[in-house]
């Protein structure tokens, strides 16, 4: 077993998510996840592939505590992270895990450094740091020369860029991207991928990304995807 197998980050026990749908004529209970086991463990990175509609955006909404479970536990290391208040689990996520979307979701008339500071300025870091961490973070990016560009000025992938910076500023332990370049050209979405890899070596930070992209797929450790209800491994 090589070192990354040694600790787990976040297991997943039982987890089960449901969902209502055709409300009209009464509701019908959609089982996405089904008693779903799984660990993920520090430092590695994991592709959720496969096919439109099977839960892999679900799962990492559970991942992230963007979204609950009807039923089972999410464990970040030995703390029970649906048991805590709202309160505690909004600082939780703010420090500890970063997301990317598929779309940038900066703040248009910001500039990109602005975006970059939000989640420093929501938690008590000194604004000095903030800016010091924030400089830092973009210019590993590759957008040093850009800093002080406004959100709406920087092309597409520059903004996906910014959008990775703003995910890393505060440094967290599991970085959460839902086909971060499903929007991007060829040579934009590439570079991204090289970023997410290096990053993830760079910084031992753990990176779950749902990804129809088979060159990003391949870049990371595991390949996974979810067939009934469940997270099993893909071969290939
Ligand atoms: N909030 C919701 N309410 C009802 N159905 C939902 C909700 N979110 C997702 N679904 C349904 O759950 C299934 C899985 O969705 P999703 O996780 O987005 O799939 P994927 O990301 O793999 O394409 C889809 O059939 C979707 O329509
Ligand atoms: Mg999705």
């Amino acid at each position: 077993m090589s070192r990354k197998e040694d600790s787990s980050l976040i297991s997943l026990k039982g987890i089960s998510r449901i969902f209502k749908s055709g409300a009209i004529n009464g509701a019908v209970d959609i089982e996405i996840l089904k008693n779903v086991d799984f660990e993920i463990y520090k430092g590695e990175s994991i592709a959720v592939v496969g096919a439109s509609g099977t839960g892999k955006s679900t799962l990492l909404h559970i991942v992230g505590t963007l979204d609950r479970p009807n039923q089972g536990e999410l464990f970040f290391e030995k703390q029970n992270l649906f048991a805590l208040s709202q309160e505690k689990l909004a600082s939780f996520r703010n420090s500890k895990i970063g997301f990317v979307f598929q779309f940038h979701h900066l703040l248009q008339g910001f500039s990109a450094i602005e975006n970059v500071m939000v989640p420093g300025m929501i938690s008590s870091i000194s604004r000095k740091k903030i800016v010091m961490d924030s400089e830092a973070i973009l210019e590993r990016v590759g957008l040093k020369h850009r800093i002080h560009h406004r959100a709406e000025d920087l092309s597409g992938g520059e903004q996906q860029r910014v959008a990775l910076a703003r995910a890393l500023v505060m440094k967290p332990d599991i970085l959460l991207a839902d086909e971060p370049t499903g929007n991007l050209d060829k040579q934009n979405s590439s570079q991204v991928h090289h970023l997410l890899v290096e990053l993830n070596r760079e910084l031992g930070m753990t990176l779950m990304v749902v990804t129809h992209n088979s060159e990003l797929a391949a870049l990371m450790d595991k390949r996974v995807t979810i067939q009934d209800c469940k997270i099993v491994g893909v071969t290939s």
